[in-house]
């Protein structure tokens, strides 16, 4: 339950960020007709926050534009793969409020792009492509390029990879404020709450905001991005300092972290076992999940649970974070699959 001076922060709290609307939101809830066992599934469709701005990563940009123009920003510079969900929301928002915007991305450069390269590049985004660039060397691309603009009379704020800091994961802390009202409404039974965890800023403030707003579940962190073990002590760090940032009043041995793997061949790499999972799922429910977030989440997730490793009292509700974006580079391999069935 909210304790007087949970409620008060929060008040306080969004008294003091800055968020400037983009996101279509509340986003609906709908019930699936896919089940886990007897219990219900439940979506938050976050993928409809709009389009081509979907995703989770709308939610966390309102904060983090809104940080940006606090600063007196104009130009977003942020990171991520060649199919970056973030980066393509982050160059579609900066071309619709009139930011400059500089992506630093890494992987190989596509002959043809296609999917959320295709869509950031037609933004007139500036794209700096970096094969096998690991974060820290996207990092430092982003502080070079950061002092280059100044020096240039700009004002450029840089972007963690993926939105995940502690302004972007009010995001989440507002969306678990919005869940509360749809689970009281809709899904009064739910018990679990399963996410993505990818760059954290969805399941941290899913966490937080859970605590906040006296969600009685458990929030589930599927890692498509490293495992449990690499994640357990980023999420606590980035759950601390979220804390410490926002001056919640709550203790970190309140907060219950619990991950589950969903790497499967690694970041991006799909399994044929995850596109039959996929594809089936889009022909039961008319749902188009991700190959690499919500795919593998759910997938996870459902192995988890037909084996027995994961138990849930009441219904579970899944956040499906977006990135419809990310299922054309990866036709081939549906293609494929298709033509077997
Ligand atoms: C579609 C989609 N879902 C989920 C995630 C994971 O969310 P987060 O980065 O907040 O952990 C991401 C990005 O990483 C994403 O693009």
């Amino acid at each position: 339950m909210n304790t007087t001076s949970d409620v008060n922060s929060i008040d306080s709290l969004w008294m003091r960020a800055e968020r400037v609307p983009l996101a279509r939101i509340p986003t609906p809830i709908e019930s699936c007709s896919y089940q886990f066992g007897t219990n219900r599934l439940f979506i938050k469709r976050d993928d409809l926050t709009d389009c081509p701005m979907s995703g989770n990563k709308i939610r966390k940009l309102e904060y983090l534009v809104g940080e940006a123009l606090m600063q007196n920003c104009d130009t977003l510079v942020t990171c991520g793969g060649v199919q970056s969900n973030h980066a393509r929301a982050t160059a579609i928002v900066a071309r619709r409020l009139g930011f400059g915007c500089v992506l630093v991305l890494s992987g190989d450069e596509p002959g043809e792009s296609d999917g959320n390269l295709l869509l950031a590049k037609m933004s007139g985004a500036d794209i700096r492509i970096h094969p096998d660039a690991s974060s820290e060397v996207r990092s430092d691309r982003m502080h070079c390029i950061a002092d280059d603009l100044r020096q240039l009379g700009r004002r450029p704020y840089v972007m963690t990879s993926g939105g995940s800091d502690e302004v972007g994961v009010l995001g989440y802390v507002s969306a678990a404020q919005e869940l509360a009202g749809d689970l009281a409404n809709v899904a009064p039974n739910v018990s679990t709450v399963v996410v993505p965890l990818g760059s954290g800023g969805t399941y941290v403030g899913m966490l937080l905001g859970a605590r906040l707003f006296g969600l009685n579940v458990n929030v589930i962190g599927a890692t498509v991005d490293g495992t449990p073990d690499t994640w357990r002590p980023k999420v606590t760090d980035y759950l601390n300092r979220s804390i410490a940032r926002w001056q919640f009043d709550i203790s970190i041995n309140d907060l219950s972290i619990e991950l589950i793997p969903a790497v499967g061949k690694g970041y991006a790499l799909s399994s044929e076992a995850e596109i039959q999972f996929i594809t089936e799922f889009a022909g039961q429910t008319g749902i188009f999940l991700d190959p690499v977030y919500t795919g593998k989440t759910l997938y996870a997730f459902d192995r988890a649970f037909k084996d027995g490793q994961i138990k849930t009292e009441g219904d579970v509700l899944f956040i499906h974070t977006g990135g419809l974006f990310g299922l054309f580079p990866k036709k081939e391999l549906i293609n494929q699959f298709l033509h077997k069935t």
